[in-house]
């Protein structure tokens, strides 16, 4: 018997973004779909709505026209303190990836599963444990925020995010102002959960040499335009018959990242 194809992670469907007090779209017309085990980039320039995109599909600002499915399912918009019994299916790195400064990296990563409650003391730990590890910060579960770095926090932040284990992972701009070395272990961590766990990832950049490597497909947002100006693999992309796609290509390309030298 043929079994159904899986549902898409995400679905968006001719979505119109933008906020409230303005009034006209920022961008409209974005199309596009993610599947799951699939690293999906959101890219373009400073401005143009990549973290207005990404609040629009975690249902923290109102979409102004089209929809978005999660798993098939109709995404509603919550205010934020009604945002955590909507986490379910999945979990948002936000730009700067804000860690709890005055709880420990442990009971930062264990606040979403006393959240969800159902685990026994025990459980929360032996999860905890293991979600540090998973980001190699085993050894740092009773370390504050300040007294690990820019780096080790970003990756403490994801630890939290997928403490639940989401089949869906939001995230923007999650590299940014790290190292090149600590950038690529956390994009290759992304792409390690996305093969081995079927996790679909959502990644918000306005650096694509920073993600390039490991996503499969990217949309591009232009603000002058209003419009989602190009969709495609990074290669496809490179080409594109935008220029202003094109050029955000040569950009990228023209600071091009050291080589690694950890392994
Ligand atoms: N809360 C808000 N109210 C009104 N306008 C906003 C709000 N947040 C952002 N904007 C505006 O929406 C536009 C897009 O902002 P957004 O943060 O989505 O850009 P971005 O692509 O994520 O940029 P960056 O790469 O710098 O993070 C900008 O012109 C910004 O000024
Ligand atoms: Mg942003």
């Amino acid at each position: 018997m043929a079994y159904p194809p899986p549902l898409p992670a995400v679905a968006v469907h001719a979505l119109a973004i933008g906020h409230g007090e303005r009034p006209s779209p920022l961008v409209e017309g974005i199309e596009f779909s993610v599947a799951p085990g699939e690293i999906f980039a959101i890219i373009g320039c400073s401005g143009c709505g990549k973290s207005t995109l990404l609040r629009t599909m975690v249902g923290l600002l109102p979409l102004l026209a089209g929809t978005v499915l999660l798993f098939g399912k109709k995404m509603v918009t919550v205010d934020c303190a009604g945002h955590g019994a909507l986490t379910r299916n999945f979990s948002v790195l936000f730009q700067g990836g804000a860690l709890w400064t005055d709880r420990t990296l442990g009971e930062n990563v264990a606040l979403p599963l006393l959240r969800r409650g159902g685990f026994s003391p025990k459980e929360v730990r032996d999860l905890v444990d293991c979600k540090l590890s998973l980001v190699g910060l085993g050894a740092y579960a009773d370390f504050y925020p300040h007294e690990i770095s820019g780096g080790m926090a970003r990756r403490a932040a994801l630890a939290r995010a997928l403490a639940l284990d989401p089949p869906l992972l939001f995230l923007d701009e999650p590299t940014s102002g790290l190292d090149p070395v600590a950038a690529r272990r956390l994009d290759r961590l992304v792409a390690e959960l996305c093969s081995c766990q079927g996790m679909a990832a959502v990644v918000v950049s306005h650096d694509l040499a920073e993600i390039g490597g490991i996503v499969t497909r990217a949309a591009f947002l232009d603000a002058n335009s209003g419009t989602m100006l190009d969709i495609g693999s990074p290669a496809a992309l490179a080409r594109s018959p935008h220029g202003a796609v094109r050029e955000f290509f040569c950009e990228n390309h023209a600071n091009p990242q050291p080589e690694e030298t950890v392994p």
